[in-house]
């Protein structure tokens, strides 16, 4: 690809140069001038024998240019030998090389210049001369084109005045070696189509930040609360404060906080505006759910839907009596984030799997059921349940599921009802139940595809086995029961 740095012309040149039979003419005269000298004048008494010529001027010269200087009339025959035919001559062949010498050409006289050719006196020399300009991008040294745009061309800004070099687009890439969806994405996909299969409809969960308010506060968990400590919780710099709530909204929960109100007693600590205002990454996606679940008790505050509010509406005009309450089933998969020191099972960053539904008169039963519908789906079918604790639901229950391989039962999640202080507040109707669960998406990933890790060596027993049957084939070597097995 031509730089454009010149531009130029091509010049075509031809020139002649003496061969040495040349130069000797050009010296010495042509062979028919000097055969023509060395005889003596005409009428003269002893003319030149041939054997003399040959002596006088070399065979060369004197076979060939005896034949042209009889042809131009120069010489004559007398008796054996040669005499001059004229007093004077011309010796056209030496006067055109000697041009030829000095010029590298005969002047107007193609044709004579061609006789010396093929006398091979003479030969041809082809040769090439360029004239050069200054190309559009003309100058006197070289820049190498940038080929990528860098991050320290983008900071210097270096950028705005770099050549780049253009794609090449027939240019062969580079062969890829397949692609393959991580294991955490396959299992996502899983339990997003188990949760559509059961009717649920996916939450936008794009807020990666949250404010203290939907994610603590909306929640009834308390402003004192551990979990919204510094070393616990991500908080922002900068921006580090977020936009108001709703503020008729914002009122009740501060107030259900501080004093109370629907049954309950609140917290009865002064309530902090700062500690509501603080942005933060979200410690769960129930953030997510909570902003959801407020919209969807809009239509009870009889306000308006939220145009991207959940979507599971029954058409039409509240019926007389009506209190604008929709059923929903509402779920998420999305990353949360948590200040915590990394290690084999912890992860500052990580995601959530989480379930809502909302209708009238639901009990505990109802979550129970619904879990092990939804995790039998998932290929887990032995469930334990455990009462627990969480600020925003009573009861509560953590999920336990058996892990065939580690041989034990692992916390896979955590649930519950969410309280009256966080759904009232809200404008849901007293009779509307809310449950809620929430999983982590690593750990049910772990249990399916911990079945596919390859074989290892045990050092202790010298056997091989899979990795995660390590520590039972060392309970079985030793003699001991492997317990609690399905
Ligand atoms: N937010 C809880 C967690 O982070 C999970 C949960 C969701 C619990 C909904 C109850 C209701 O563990």
């Amino acid at each position: 690809m031509s730089k454009q740095m010149i531009t130029y012309e091509t010049h075509e040149v031809s020139s002649h140069v003496l061969t040495p039979e040349g130069s000797q003419i050009v010296r010495e005269g042509s062979h028919e001038a000097r055969v023509w000298a060395a005889l003596p004048e005409r009428g003269s008494a002893v003319p030149l024998s041939a054997q003399d010529l040959k002596k006088a001027v070399g065979d060369e010269a004197a076979k060939v240019g005896q034949g042209r200087a009889f042809k131009s009339g120069w010489i004559a025959k007398q008796g054996n030998g040669f005499i001059k035919a004229v007093s004077e001559i011309i010796d056209t062949t030496q006067i055109e090389l000697r041009e030829v010498e000095s010029s590298g050409t005969l002047a107007a006289a193609e044709k004579a210049l061609a006789e010396l050719r093929k006398r091979k006196l003479v030969i041809q020399r082809k040769g090439q001369w360029f004239t050069v300009h200054k190309g559009t991008n003309f100058s006197t040294s070289i820049a190498k084109p940038e080929t990528d745009l860098t991050i320290d061309m983008l900071a210097s800004g270096s950028w705005k005045t770099s050549s780049f070099k253009k794609y090449n687009f027939d240019a062969d890439g580079i062969p890829t070696s397949g692609g393959a969806l991580h294991p955490i994405l396959k299992v996502r996909e899983e339990i997003r189509s188990i949760f559509l299969e059961m009717g649920f409809e996916e939450m936008p969960t794009g807020n990666f930040v949250e404010s203290g308010f939907w994610c603590f506060d909306a929640l009834f968990v308390p402003q004192l609360h551990p979990a919204r400590e510094l070393q616990d919780t991500f908080y922002l710099s900068d921006p580090s404060t977020s936009l108001p709530p709703p503020s008729a909204y914002y009122e009740r929960v501060a107030h259900v906080h501080e004093h109370g109100g629907y049954g309950s007693i609140g917290y009865r600590t002064p309530w902090s505006h700062e500690e509501s205002n603080k942005l933060l990454l979200r410690t769960h996606t129930t953030a997510s759910s909570a902003a959801m679940l407020y919209k969807l008790a809009a239509k009870c505050r009889g306000e308006e839907i939220d145009a991207d509010g959940p979507g599971n509406w029954q058409p039409g005009a509240a019926k007389p009596g009506d209190d604008g309450f929709r059923p929903a089933k509402l779920f998420s998969i999305d990353r949360v984030f948590r200040n915590e020191t990394m290690d084999a099972t912890h992860l500052a960053e990580f995601h959530q799997v989480e379930g809502v539904v909302a209708d009238r008169n639901l009990t505990l039963a109802d979550l129970i059921g619904f879990m092990r519908t939804f995790f039998t789906k998932m290929g887990m079918t032995n469930l334990r349940f455990k009462p627990a604790y969480n600020p925003y639901t009573e009861p509560s229950l953590e999920i336990f599921a058996w892990h065939n391989h580690l041989e034990k039962w692992v916390e896979i999640g955590n649930s519950g009802m969410f309280r009256p202080e966080m759904l009232a507040p809200m404008g849901f109707p007293p009779d509307v139940r809310v449950h809620g669960w929430g999983i982590g998406l690593e750990r049910p990933t772990m249990i399916r595809w911990v079945l596919f890790y390859p074989l290892v060596w045990c050092e202790q027993y010298q056997v091989a086995c899979r990795a995660q049957d390590v520590h039972r084939k060392r309970r079985e070597l030793a003699g001991c029961h492997v317990l609690g097995a399905t």
